[in-house]
């Protein structure tokens, strides 16, 4: 209690001082030691369970999981040297991917393969002797952080810890809590991940339901190996986007034709409607500049033919980019990679016609990025939001050299981690950018002779 108001209390003067929150990362950086923290494998001594689960999350692997690997050496770090503007940024990975390393002032931090104390990434002991944020809003790693022998959650167990001293704050059992690294501003003061911000908006948060409920469900066990049963544990699983089974079944899928039966040459109109019933915040989030999902319509006849069907365009500002073409994009890559007039990738790599949900970033030339940190506008936000209902319609014309018969309507929904072009381009490992299907449904209708 007493370190905590000395700790409130320096916050409140770097406030009142007046100082940014860049002043407030000068005060973070190089403040710790990584001795100051205990290892993930001292806390799993007596709390097993939580370890196994947070093991299995990309939690314990936020800095040394390849793609991370890649975009913060081969691009951020190199980007920085050229570009002093990117410093911060660059340095800032840090305070959210391995906030031992940040906290230490070890940037960057040792190369991952030589296995240094920055791979226990995002760990049980920094999570736990966070007690608030700096400011009104949590983002960009402006958590206040006072590491030592007292532990914080939310709330207090049957027992004492043998280790450690126990203290509690609801700020544990707070959206707020994970929005500190789950809500990132560019250089360019543009939200580049707005997770908690999205969570705020919808309907979710109005009825109490917060990240946890979702990411870190009660179940019955024991919170430490020596001490009691309990039946509301809070289970450390971190399901995301990495998890299939967490995105199997994200937006159900109905198609509805307007005819049960039609001739060859005739329009087929189709309405598909897409809900999101899962999510708390919108599909995608978090990595928006990376995640790619996408409907693929296909009719197939009674002879195997098969037939892509093109979504009907509704002319909103910003459509093109919502719409699979052969577009280049991600050309600012060339400036870390030292390729001058960069061409690009292809900016989707998924079959041409197919409505994609997602938003674009752009840099300050306009030209759509990946690099988040280099994001200086958002372009049209078409993701689906927490229970949306988004409707897109499809008119096929039935060609005169169909099979007659029975003709299906498939629709199925993939989900792409990273963009394919840039997966193969950095040669990040391909299950990074493996399609996995979030949803498919199929109709049929009879195609008279
Ligand atoms: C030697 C055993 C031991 C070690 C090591 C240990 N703990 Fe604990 N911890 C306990 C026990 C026992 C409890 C109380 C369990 C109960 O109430 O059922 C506890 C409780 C807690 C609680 C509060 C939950 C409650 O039950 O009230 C937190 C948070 C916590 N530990 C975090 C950690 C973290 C983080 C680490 C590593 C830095 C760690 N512990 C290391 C034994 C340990
Ligand atoms: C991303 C931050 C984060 C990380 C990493 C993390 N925890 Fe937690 N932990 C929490 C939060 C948040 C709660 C409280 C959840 C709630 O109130 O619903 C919690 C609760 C706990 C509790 C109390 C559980 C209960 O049911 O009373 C213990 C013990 C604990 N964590 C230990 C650990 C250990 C050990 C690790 C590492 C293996 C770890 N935590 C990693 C955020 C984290
Ligand atoms: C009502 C349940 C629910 C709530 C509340 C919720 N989530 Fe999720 N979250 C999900 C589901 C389902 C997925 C998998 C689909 C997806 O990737 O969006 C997911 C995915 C994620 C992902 C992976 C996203 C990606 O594309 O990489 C992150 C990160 C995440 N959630 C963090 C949070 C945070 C932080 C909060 C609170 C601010 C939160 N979630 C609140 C259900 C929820
Ligand atoms: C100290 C910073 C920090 C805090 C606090 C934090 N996270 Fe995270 N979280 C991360 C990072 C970094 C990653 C992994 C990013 C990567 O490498 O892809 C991550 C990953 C995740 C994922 C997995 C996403 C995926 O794609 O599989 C989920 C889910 C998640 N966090 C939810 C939460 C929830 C819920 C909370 C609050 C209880 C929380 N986080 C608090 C930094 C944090
Ligand atoms: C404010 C905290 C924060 C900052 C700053 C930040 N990240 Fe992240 N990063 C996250 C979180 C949280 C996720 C997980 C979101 C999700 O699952 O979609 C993530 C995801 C990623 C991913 C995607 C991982 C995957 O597996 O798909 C990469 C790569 C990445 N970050 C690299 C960087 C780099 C490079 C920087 C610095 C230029 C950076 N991040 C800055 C919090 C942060």
């Amino acid at each position: 209690m007493k370190l905590r108001k000395k700790y409130l209390g320096l916050t409140v003067i770097i406030a009142l001082l007046g100082l940014g929150s860049v002043s407030f990362h000068a005060y973070q950086k190089a403040k710790y030691a990584y001795d100051d923290f205990e290892t993930p494998a001292y806390c799993r001594q007596c709390h097993d369970l939580f370890y196994e689960q947070w093991d299995q999350a990309l939690m314990s692997d936020a800095y040394s999981h390849e793609w991370d690997e890649i975009e913060y050496f081969q691009l951020a770090v190199p980007h920085s040297e050229k570009d002093p503007a990117m410093m911060d940024a660059q340095e800032g990975c840090n305070g959210c991917h391995t906030p031992m390393a940040y906290l230490a002032g070890d940037v960057p931090p040792p190369d991952p393969k030589t296995n240094p104390r920055a791979n226990e990434s995002v760990s049980c002991d920094v999570c736990h002797t966070i007690t608030g944020f700096s400011g009104d809003t949590p983002f960009n790693h402006n958590y206040v952080i006072t590491p030592g022998k007292t532990k914080f959650t939310s709330i207090k167990r049957n027992q004492d810890s043998p280790n450690h001293q126990i203290d509690t704050t609801r700020f544990f059992a707070s959206a707020e809590f994970c929005g500190i690294c789950h809500n990132e501003k560019s250089p360019f003061d543009v939200w580049v991940k707005s997770t908690h911000l999205e969570l705020m908006e919808g309907p979710y948060y109005k009825e109490g339901v917060v990240c946890q409920d979702c990411h870190m469900p009660d179940g019955p066990g024991k919170v430490a190996k020596m001490g009691d049963r309990y039946d509301n544990v809070q289970m450390h699983l971190f399901n995301g986007a990495h998890d299939p089974g967490k995105i199997r079944g994200t937006v159900e899928i109905r198609i509805a034709p307007h005819v049960q039966g039609l001739e060859p040459g005739e329009p087929l109109v189709l309405t598909v409607t897409l809900y999101n019933q899962k999510t708390g915040h919108k599909f995608p989030t978090g990595s928006v500049e990376d995640r790619i999902v996408w409907l693929h319509v296909e009719a197939i006849d009674e002879g195997g033919n098969v037939y892509p069907i093109p979504v009907d365009e509704k002319g909103f500002e910003g459509e093109e980019y919502t719409i699979a073409g052969e577009a280049l994009a991600y050309q600012d890559m060339g400036i870390p990679l030292g390729i001058e007039n960069f061409e690009g990738l292809r900016r989707e790599m998924v079959p041409v016609g197919d409505r994609i949900f997602r938003m674009p970033y752009f840099d300050k030339e306009g030209r759509m990025t990946m690099m988040q940190w280099n994001t200086a506008s958002l372009g049209v936000d078409y993701r689906i939001g927490p229970r949306e209902t988004k409707v897109e319609t499809y008119t096929f014309n039935v060609p005169f050299d169909v099979t007659p018969g029975e003709l299906t309507i498939k629709a199925v929904m993939y989900y792409r981690l990273l963009v394919r072009s840039v997966g193969e381009y950095l040669k990040v490992p391909e299950s990074e950018y493996t399609a996995m299907t979030v949803n498919e449904q199929e109709v049929k209708v009879t195609v008279y002779p």
